[in-house]
């Protein structure tokens, strides 16, 4: 982009500020920020400065209702089984994780997926989820490509990661790394903040940007390509996830859903978990923790449970056409106010207080688009630990702590007993769950 092309383009959005320092800067800084203004789209630009005059798109969680969840069990589970069983077998489902967060409540600096968590061997969240990737498609005989979002801040590093660990056994031709897309953040006026005299500060646009990358990068004709229908997504700080279970892949293909739901029992009123609804237009919607009431998070149901019982711990299955028609829409924003650095006469000020917003897009904003969506209750206690806190609730000690409690059971299933307290890890590909181990038996010794 030249220097006209960059003021052009500006000016047709109000921002031609961006450039007040321009003539000042080194060579280099010239390249580097024009470099930076290339990637921003007017369009976007626009859409951000509505967003701030409407005080971001918030939802009004008063008239939502808890929506009805499945539980399966016997036969109803059976068959769901086989039915996901089937789209595995068939090669029809992808893996597609969000890891372009930047952990900073863990106080962690590189991508959260490196982060050590095996007990034992001290493997990091990638190792897991990558394993688990591989085991199941060893076990249904088709690979199941799994597609990685990443931020500008951690792709060279994630990549490096799977790179220093052979891609933890997986073949690289069926990992497709994507990075996901930054947006300039804006003072309450509109106007995109310059955080030094040279760069624009930018950050990544949340993981609602999933769509818009998956798109942008080819990785949605990849899985048109590969005859992919079912979609299984996750987070990256939950190393208990089941990836692509079939009984949830199952229930999803059975229900016809577009967009269907994991969900857990809250642990307490108060757990930090957004609540699916169902709203009188007949549309579900995700509220999130911070949206509901204290009223709402208390209320009981007739029995004396909590009526908004049922959280989110962003385990989802999309159906592969509808991410493709979500793909080009507009999704709500959502704001942060947040300290940032911003240049004055030419010198970098660091505020004491909020004077900027950052946007970002949230994936379960498209839940009211899915013509039929599906909600599948399952035990927090298997499937959810996820890292999120340096210490105390959600940090990698609990996280731990569970991981060794699921596989101890499997450990008693498979007639071996174990000592509280002594640590425990068990390779997803050597043993998925508990059948297998009991299957391929225990041979370490147990001290
Ligand atoms: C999130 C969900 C919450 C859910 C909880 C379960 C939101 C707003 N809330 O909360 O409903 O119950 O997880 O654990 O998401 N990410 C990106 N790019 C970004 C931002 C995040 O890829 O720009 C990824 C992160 O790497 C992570 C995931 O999205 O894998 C969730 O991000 P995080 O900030 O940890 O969400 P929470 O606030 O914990």
């Amino acid at each position: 982009m030249t220097y006209l092309e960059a003021e052009k383009m500006l000016k047709s959005c109000g921002q031609e500020h961006v450039l007040a320092y321009y003539k000042k800067l080194s060579k280099k800084a010239q390249g580097e920020l024009l470099k930076q203004v290339s990637t921003i789209e007017p369009k976007n630009v626009k859409y951000c400065a509505e967003a701030l005059k409407k005080g971001g798109d918030k939802i009004d969680s008063s008239k939502g209702k808890a929506p009805k969840v499945a539980v399966l069990k016997g036969a109803a589970l059976k068959k769901a089984i086989e039915a996901g069983e089937k789209e595995l077998k068939a090669g029809k489902v992808a893996a597609l994780l969000v890891a372009g967060g930047q952990g900073s409540r863990l106080g962690y600096d590189g991508p959260k997926g490196c982060y050590s968590i095996g007990p034992i061997t001290g493997e990091p969240l990638f190792y897991f989820h990558a394993r688990k990737i591989l085991a199941r498609s060893i076990r249904y005989g088709k690979p199941i490509p799994f597609y990685v979002m990443t931020s500008e801040a951690n792709n060279a590093a994630t990549v490096k990661c799977f790179e220093e660990n052979d891609y933890f056994g997986l073949d690289p031709k069926d990992v497709f790394f994507f990075t996901q897309g930054m947006w300039p953040g804006m003072t309450a006026e509109g106007k995109i903040i310059l955080d030094e005299p040279g760069h624009v500060f930018m950050s990544p646009d949340g993981h609602g940007g999933l769509l818009a990358a998956l798109k942008r990068s080819g990785a949605l004709a990849d899985m048109k390509k590969r005859g992919i229908s079912s979609v299984f997504f996750f987070q990256v700080d939950n190393p208990l996830v089941e990836i692509a279970d079939p009984a949830f892949i199952g229930y999803h293909v059975m229900e016809k859903s577009e967009y269907s739901l994991k969900l857990c029992a809250k642990r307490d009123p108060y757990e930090k978990v957004g609540m699916p609804m169902k709203f009188p237009s007949g549309e579900y919607r995700m509220v999130e923790y911070t949206e509901m009431s204290d009223e709402q998070c208390n209320r009981k149901d007739k029995s004396g449970k909590l009526y908004f019982l049922y959280g989110s711990p962003a385990i989802h299955v999309f159906d592969r056409a509808f991410l493709e028609r979500e793909a080009s829409k507009n999704m709500p924003l959502h704001l942060a106010f947040k300290k940032i650095p911003t240049v004055v006469d030419g010198k970098v000020v660091k505020p004491d207080a909020p004077n900027g917003y950052k946007f970002e897009k949230f994936i379960f904003d498209i839940l009211p688009n899915a013509k039929r969506a599906a909600f599948l209750a399952f035990d927090q206690k298997e499937e959810f630990s996820p890292v999120k806190n340096a210490e105390g609730n959600d940090s990698p000690a609990t996280c731990k702590a569970d991981m060794i409690a699921k596989w101890a059971k499997w450990m008693e299933k498979a007639g071996v007993s174990v000592k509280e307290g002594v640590p425990l890890e068990i390779d997803p590909v050597y043993a998925l769950d508990a059948e297998e181990l009991v299957k391929m038996g225990v041979w370490l010794s147990v001290y």
